[in-house]
């Protein structure tokens, strides 16, 4: 399966190359560094252990030169992967490290098992917004109040092996993504 496809990819920057892998133990102080300078809310090292004890829980990381540039923990449900952490260090950005921990994934999807990547991203999180469009992920759904920290929403947003036309994007995310506001065009 080819992640990027033609009708999924546009003209990019040249990437660095980096090595995907499984986390262990040893990469969680680089993994909790990288964590505290990514969000408002972050994950303590407990939150990390809990979630990797689960059985259908992974975690993986990507790394340049021996130093952890990346970190990805997502579930194995049984019609798809939901990504519940993702987070590229401040330092590594803009390499094209996130859109390989995406194709990682992408790549664990086949047309008997697991079709879809899901994950929530902030309202106010436009950039992974724009990273995850880029990848191919369509916001699909809104969750109202979805997190304990903030009264923020979250949008759902999926990545299909079959894309269909079916995927709503909600107002307010196609009027940051494109810049222009549809109620005011309407009106
Ligand atoms: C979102 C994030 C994972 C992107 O990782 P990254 O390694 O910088 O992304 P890439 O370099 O692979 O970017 C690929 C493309 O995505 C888009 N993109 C990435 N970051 C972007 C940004 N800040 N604004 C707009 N577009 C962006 C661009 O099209 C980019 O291609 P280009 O650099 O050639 O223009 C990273 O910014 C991050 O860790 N943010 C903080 C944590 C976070 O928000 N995680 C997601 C939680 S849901």
């Amino acid at each position: 399966m080819s992640f990027g496809n033609s009708s999924r990819s546009s003209s990019r920057r040249p990437q660095c190359d980096v090595q995907i892998r499984w986390m262990i133990r040893r990469d969680m102080p680089e993994v909790l560094d990288i964590e505290r300078q990514s969000f408002e809310f972050a994950w303590t090292e407990e939150d990390f252990l809990c979630c990797l004890r689960q059985r259908n829980c992974i975690g993986m990381v990507a790394e340049r030169q021996e130093r952890i540039v990346g970190f990805m923990i997502y579930e194995l449900l049984k019609s798809h992967l939901h990504v519940l952490n993702f987070a590229v260090a401040p330092w590594s950005r803009r390499q094209g490290v996130g859109r390989q921990m995406v194709e990682k994934l992408v790549n664990k999807l086949s047309q008997q098992r697991r079709q879809e990547i899901t994950l929530e991203v902030r309202e106010t999180n436009l950039a992974a917004q724009l990273f995850f469009k880029q990848q191919g992920l369509a916001a699909s759904n809104v969750l109202r109040g979805h997190y304990e920290d903030t009264d923020e929403d979250a949008y759902v947003m999926k990545y299909n092996l079959y894309p269909s036309d079916e995927q709503i994007i909600p107002f307010s995310l196609r009027k940051r993504v494109n810049g222009v506001d549809p109620e005011a065009e309407a009106a």
